[in-house]
């Protein structure tokens, strides 16, 4: 990371691929030269704190930045440097759904939704099973996220859902999202 690196946010949301995050940290950094700032949801955080051999301090470790999960208290400075883009993964049902429906409870869906509003290029990935994507408003959430400019990366070129009950999902599309995240940011910069 150099002074002058563009910022990535990563989000990701309480999906087994969440455990991939340090090697995807790494990836960002190295291949694209991404500033990379972590945001989990709240049950994210607790299966990172959990699951991770060095926790939440191993990912601010990589990044240099605090790991945020919630939504800072009123007055306090923020934290991170502006958002040049953001990547979304992976993206659970719920989260998926309550950013369409723009139900921001969790601060890495606020942060998402108040994105579309700043024009600051989106990437999202998500991670349902087969069972999930059979309710109706799985459909409704990408269409609805795809019309106002996010990248969804679900279907064919994407993330094809596991079937219900069968595990982590295999080959979870990590190079994809990233190749997607260069795609969308262009020349453009944003602010966060
Ligand atoms: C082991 C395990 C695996 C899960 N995998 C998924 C998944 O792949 N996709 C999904 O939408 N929810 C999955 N869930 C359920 C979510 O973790 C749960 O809906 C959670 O409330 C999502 O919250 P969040 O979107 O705020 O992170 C899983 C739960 C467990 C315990």
């Amino acid at each position: 990371m150099t002074s002058s690196s563009r910022t990535l946010y990563l989000f990701a949301s309480a999906a087994p691929p969440v455990f991939d995050l340090g090697r995807v940290i790494e990836m960002a950094q190295g291949d694209d030269g991404w500033n990379v700032c972590v945001g989990l949801t709240p049950t994210a955080a607790r299966w990172v704190a959990d699951g991770l051999d060095d926790g939440l301090d191993g990912l601010e470790a990589l990044t240099g930045h605090p790991v945020r999960s919630e939504y800072k208290l009123p007055g306090r400075p923020d934290v991170w440097p502006p958002a040049d883009a953001i990547l979304f993964a992976p993206a659970t049902f719920n989260s998926l759904n309550s950013w369409a429906l723009g139900l921001t409870s969790s601060f890495v869906v606020g942060v998402a939704a108040e994105a579309i509003g700043k024009n600051i290029p989106t990437v999202t990935v998500p991670c349902v099973n087969a069972a999930y994507v059979r309710h109706r408003q799985f459909d409704r959430s990408v269409a609805e996220l795809r019309e106002q400019g996010v990248v969804v990366l679900y279907g064919e070129g994407g993330f094809t859902p596991n079937p219900a009950g069968s595990g982590e999902p295999k080959g979870y599309p990590w190079g994809l999202a990233l190749e997607a995240v260069k795609g969308v940011v262009g020349g453009s910069r944003g602010g966060g």
